[in-house]
């Protein structure tokens, strides 16, 4: 998927599926929040220090909980993601983007949940990066088992050489999340 394909295929799943288009879509609303309740506990303790994070592709802001005490902004191609995270999480800043362009600023922690894995050629997001984020720190959380469509399963090796063309990584960690999920932290 390009960019406008991507585009296209957030703005119908959003309008579709409403404020659940992203996590557990086909599970019960119940399922859905427990799910992201058990994301945000093992994620917590493993925050690195910072004092500005980008969420890129942060959906309806699930996560925005984990930064209540930090300068946070959100940033999704899916306008009605935007809006519902702004409506949800009013406390944080959300801002819907055209193109990576209009990312202004600099952050010192990219946190990206599970966007990555939807992405088949993933270079210009992370030299789009390397721009907001001069140093600092790069997690993710990534699908990297072969599941089902539109999913790009990668490793955390494969992330390290992708991150590494326009970073130097100087520590890496990783972690499973409930088998399929991979929880990965950079240093750059
Ligand atoms: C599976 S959802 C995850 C949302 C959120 N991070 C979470 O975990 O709840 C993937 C999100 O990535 C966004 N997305 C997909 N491609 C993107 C891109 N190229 N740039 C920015 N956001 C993108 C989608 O609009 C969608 O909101």
């Amino acid at each position: 998927m390009n960019l406008t394909e991507a585009k296209e295929y957030w703005k119908v799943r959003a309008s579709e599926l409403g404020y659940r288009y992203v996590g557990r879509v086909n599970h019960s609303a119940m399922e859905h929040f427990k799910f992201y309740d058990r994301k945000v506990d093992f994620i917590e303790s493993k925050i690195p220090p910072h004092s500005r994070v980008l969420d890129f592709g942060c959906g309806v802001g699930m996560f925005s909980q984990l930064f209540n005490k930090y300068d946070y902004l959100g940033v999704d191609i899916c306008e009605q993601g935007i809006m519902d995270a702004k409506e949800l999480n009013f406390k944080h800043r959300f801002q819907h983007i055209e193109s990576y362009d209009d990312i202004k600023g600099t952050y010192d922690l990219i946190f990206c949940m599970n966007v990555l894995q939807h992405i088949g050629y993933v270079p210009p997001i992370i030299e789009e990066w390397k721009r907001v984020c001069p140093g600092g720190y790069i997690m993710l959380m990534e699908n990297h088992v072969e599941e089902h469509d539109h999913i790009f399963p990668r490793g955390v090796e494969r992330y390290t050489e992708l991150i590494g063309k326009n970073f130097n990584i100087s520590e890496v960690e990783s972690e499973e999340f409930e088998g399929n999920n991979l929880l990965m932290k950079f240093k750059v």
